[in-house]
C-alpha cells in the first residue's frame, strides 16, 4: 500500500461536515499533492485507450479502473483516504467502486441525474470522492450540482438540460433544512481538487471545449454497509485476489 501522501493539509472537521451534509457536496480545492497529480495523470492516461478497445473485457475498465492500475488500487485503502471517509461515513465503511470520468476535448458532457443507495434508510450513506486532477473551469467540463437535492434521496432524478431540470424535478422543491428554493450551481475547481458528494445529489457535467486538453478525473465510492449497492463495481477476481490492504473493505454487505 502506498504511504506517500496524496493530500496536502486541509480542514475537514465538524463545520465542514455540517456544510457537506447541508449542501450534499463539498470542495477541497487543490488538496491533491503534485506527486499524486503526476501519478494519477499517468495512470488515467495509460488506461484511457481501453475505453476504445474492441475487447469488452477491456472496455469494462472505466467502471473498474482500480482493477486495471495498481496506483489507483493503492488509493482504495490509503490512510489519508480512509481517514477522510471515516470522517464522513463513520467507523464502518466499505469500498464501492472506482471509475474513470475523463473528458476528452469535445466531450458532450452528461445530463442531470442522481444515483441511489439505501434510499429509505438515511442512516446509510454512499459517498462519491471525485479527484479532479487538472481541475476545470465553470464553462469547460464543469460539474454542476443542486445543493440540498440529496435530502430527497431520490435515486431517479432525471433532468437532461438545465432548463428541463428547472421545469421538471426542481420545480417547486425547497431545501428541507433552509426552506430556500432549490437551484442549480455550476462549480469551478482548480488543479488538484477533490470534491465529495452524497450519491443522491443531483449532478450533471457541461461539455468539454474542443480546444481544451482532456480533463483527467477518477471517482471513488465508499459506503456504510447494510444494503445492496447497485453502484458496486468489484469483480470476483479482485475479491479473491485483492490489492494488499483492501480485503477488509470489499464485502458486498
Ligand atoms: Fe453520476
Amino acid at each position: 500500500m502506498s504511504q506517500t501522501k496524496i493530500f496536502n493539509p486541509f480542514e475537514f472537521d465538524e463545520k465542514e461536515k455540517e456544510a457537506f451534509d447541508r449542501d450534499g457536496h463539498f470542495l477541497l480545492p487543490g488538496i491533491l499533492t503534485s506527486e499524486a497529480c503526476k501519478q494519477l495523470t499517468r495512470s488515467l492516461a495509460l488506461i484511457q485507450p481501453f475505453r476504445e478497445s474492441k475487447d469488452p473485457q477491456l472496455r469494462h475498465h472505466s467502471g473498474y479502473a482500480a482493477e486495471y492500475d495498481s496506483y489507483l488500487a493503492s488509493l482504495i485503502a490509503h490512510p489519508q483516504m480512509l481517514d477522510l471517509m471515516h470522517k464522513v461515513l463513520g467507523p464502518d465503511i466499505r469500498f464501492d467502486h472506482c471509475g474513470t470520468l475523463n473528458r476528452p476535448p469535445g466531450h458532450q458532457g452528461f445530463g442531470w441525474h442522481s444515483h441511489g443507495y439505501a434510499d429509505d434508510q438515511p442512516e446509510l450513506g454512499l459517498i462519491l470522492v471525485f479527484f479532479y486532477v487538472n481541475g476545470f473551469s465553470a464553462d469547460d467540463a464543469s460539474l454542476k450540482v443542486v445543493p440540498g437535492s440529496h435530502h430527497y434521496r431520490d435515486p431517479a432524478i432525471k433532468g437532461g438540460t438545465d432548463q428541463e431540470l428547472r421545469s421538471g424535478w426542481l420545480n417547486g422543491k425547497k431545501h428541507p433544512m433552509t426552506g430556500v428554493p432549490l437551484d442549480l450551481e455550476v462549480l469551478e475547481a482548480p488543479k488538484g481538487t477533490v470534491i465529495l458528494m452524497w450519491i443522491h445529489a443531483a449532478h450533471a457535467v457541461n461539455a468539454r471545449k474542443l480546444d481544451s486538453t482532456t480533463r483527467w478525473t477518477v471517482v471513488y465510492g465508499y459506503r456504510n454497509p447494510g444494503e445492496e449497492s447497485s453502484s458496486r463495481h468489484i469483480t470476483k477476481e479482485f475479491e479473491q485476489n485483492p490489492y494488499p490492504g483492501t480485503a477488509f473493505l470489499l464485502s458486498s454487505s
